[in-house]
């Protein structure tokens, strides 16, 4: 059902990828960096859109992509389209993923007659398959505000050229009209009719990005995407520049896609908050409910670090452990497990997040039970088949099944340990094909989609997927699945 009292969508963001190619050692090897890894998301017409996530999480690769500075890997942004083109585009895909997901025979035919359905609205609107000519026309309508207003200003250039060039490139403006436009902007950003006779260098940090916000928005487009727009500045100039994009936003009805890693600001800023860990969204939610009743347990580690200016409230600090994995070799899973204070077992483990561990549980100082089974002299990990394999010593004296038998003790041991889940992963240790081999076998990885947990507040975490309890035999009714998340309890 369409409500006609919500604002319409503006923008839509379906399935996309930037997948940076690494140069390989081996030619046919290819090594990607999945930077931006199937994202989705709406944003509204006047609402703002935060972005938030740790460096490196691929939050400049998604305006890039979304700008089209970048050429898109796969998927589509839709930019100010028809409104019931939109919903068609919506059901369409609702119906590949349902008939594509649809275990046993599928109607090969009606799939194929929708996805040519589609392919002809992504023809005609998404920014990743149109022509140049047409790109063109959404220049005038989404425009970029970026972190560095040094370089975004040409040294040479008066500013009053500079404001003028995309009015020039973009539009059928006058001379006067351009003129006139400058004057009127510069004013608006607080600045004089003298400041536009100037070089760049003649400015402060501060004043130069507000001279890049008058230049993005002299075209007056309906959308800026602002990459980290005040991070380059000092904090007392930030609020001046923030809360002039406020008044813009509000007098001209703009939607902002606003990028930063800076909670605070994100906070103060947006409407709506997506929170990215690797090139995936793992969070998205109203502001207030995303800052006040945080759901992912990457959320919650993240929002745990932001000092709490009242010093009688207590609060633990979650300290993320480990680092954040490379997005050219992302791990098994939840992109998340391997630094998730609440990872379950079937979160990810696989067989290059044992080798350590095992290496560990066969240390005779930390178990004393290991002196009773032979040496071992490798730990063979194989990430593909989803097994590691202990090799036993040459020459060595033992009976295997006793060998299994202690191991899976040890195995036991070590998985009722705090942070010990991981082991619960392991489903079978047996005798390899090899003699002095043993096998040791792993659960298959679950992959979290982001699903809607409540109206609004999207999570990708198995703790909130119904399917996953139901495969895992744990659940009976469709409760509200965010009640799950009690079970696990966190540091805050
Ligand atoms: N042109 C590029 N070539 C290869 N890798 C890139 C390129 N641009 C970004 N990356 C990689 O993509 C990931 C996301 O980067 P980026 O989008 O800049 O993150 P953020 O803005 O959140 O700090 C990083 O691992 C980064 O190294
Ligand atoms: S799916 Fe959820 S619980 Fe599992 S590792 Fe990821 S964030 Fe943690
Ligand atoms: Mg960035």
């Amino acid at each position: 059902m369409m409500n006609y009292d919500e604002p319409r969508t503006i923008l839509y963001v379906s399935h996309l990828k930037k997948y940076f190619e690494l140069a390989g050692l081996v030619r046919k090897s290819k090594n990607f960096v999945k930077a931006v890894d199937d994202i989705n998301f709406e944003v509204k017409e006047g609402e703002t859109l935060g972005i938030v996530g740790e460096t490196g999480c691929g939050k400049t690769t998604l305006g890039r992509a979304i700008l089209n500075l970048i050429e898109p890997t796969d998927g589509d942004v839709y930019l100010d389209i028809p409104e019931e083109d939109l919903r068609e585009i919506q059901a369409l895909e609702r119906k590949i993923s349902q008939i594509s997901e649809e275990t046993g025979e599928i109607d090969k035919q009606e799939l194929s007659h929708l996805k040519s359905d589609l392919h002809q609205f992504r023809k005609k609107y998404s920014l990743t398959e149109i022509s140049t000519r047409k790109l063109k026309e959404y220049r005038k309508i989404m425009q970029p505000v970026f972190q560095d207003p040094f370089s975004s200003l040409d040294p040479r250039k008066l500013i009053k050229d500079s404001i003028a060039e995309p009015m020039k490139l973009l539009t059928d403006m006058t001379p006067e009209q351009i003129q006139d436009k400058a004057l009127s902007l510069i004013m608006e950003i607080g600045l004089s009719e003298d400041h536009l006779y100037r070089f760049p260098h003649e400015f402060s940090g501060g004043q130069r990005q507000r001279l890049v916000i008058a230049r993005a928005i002299s075209i007056e487009p309906k959308l800026l995407v602002l990459d980290e727009p005040t991070s380059a500045l000092d904090v007392s100039v930030q609020a001046q520049i923030l809360n002039i994009l406020k008044e813009l936003q509000k007098s001209r009805n703009m939607t902002y896609i606003f990028i930063s890693h800076h909670l605070s600001v994100i906070r103060m800023m947006s409407d709506r908050v997506g929170v990215m860990y690797l090139g995936k969204m793992a969070e998205l939610a109203e502001t207030e409910a995303l800052f006040t009743d945080m759901l992912h347990p990457y959320t919650k580690a993240l929002m745990s670090a932001i000092p709490i200016p009242e010093p009688n409230i207590k609060r633990e600090r979650i300290v993320l452990e480990g680092e954040i994995p490379s997005p050219a070799n992302p791990p098994k899973g939840c992109y998340f497990h391997s630094r998730c204070q609440v990872a379950m077992r079937n979160c990810g483990w696989s067989p290059r997040d044992m080798g350590e561990s095992l290496r560990l549980m066969l240390d005779p100082y930390r178990n004393q039970e290991v002196q009773s089974l032979p040496n071992f002299a490798e730990i063979l990990s194989d990430e593909r088949e989803n097994t590691l394999e202990l090799v036993i010593e040459e020459g060595s004296k033992y009976d295997m099944e006793e060998v299994i038998r202690g191991l899976k003790a040890l195995v036991e041991k070590e998985a009722a340990r705090p942070k010990g889940v991981r082991f619960s992963a392991i489903t079978e240790i047996v005798p390899g094909d090899d003699p002095n081999t043993i096998v040791i076998k792993m659960l298959e990885q679950s992959v979290p989609q982001l699903k809607e947990v409540r109206k609004g507040h999207f999570v990708s975490c198995l703790i909130y997927d119904y399917n996953y309890w139901e495969k895992e035999g744990k659940t009976g009714s469709g409760e509200d699945m965010s009640e799950r998340s009690k079970v696990y309890p966190t540091a805050n």
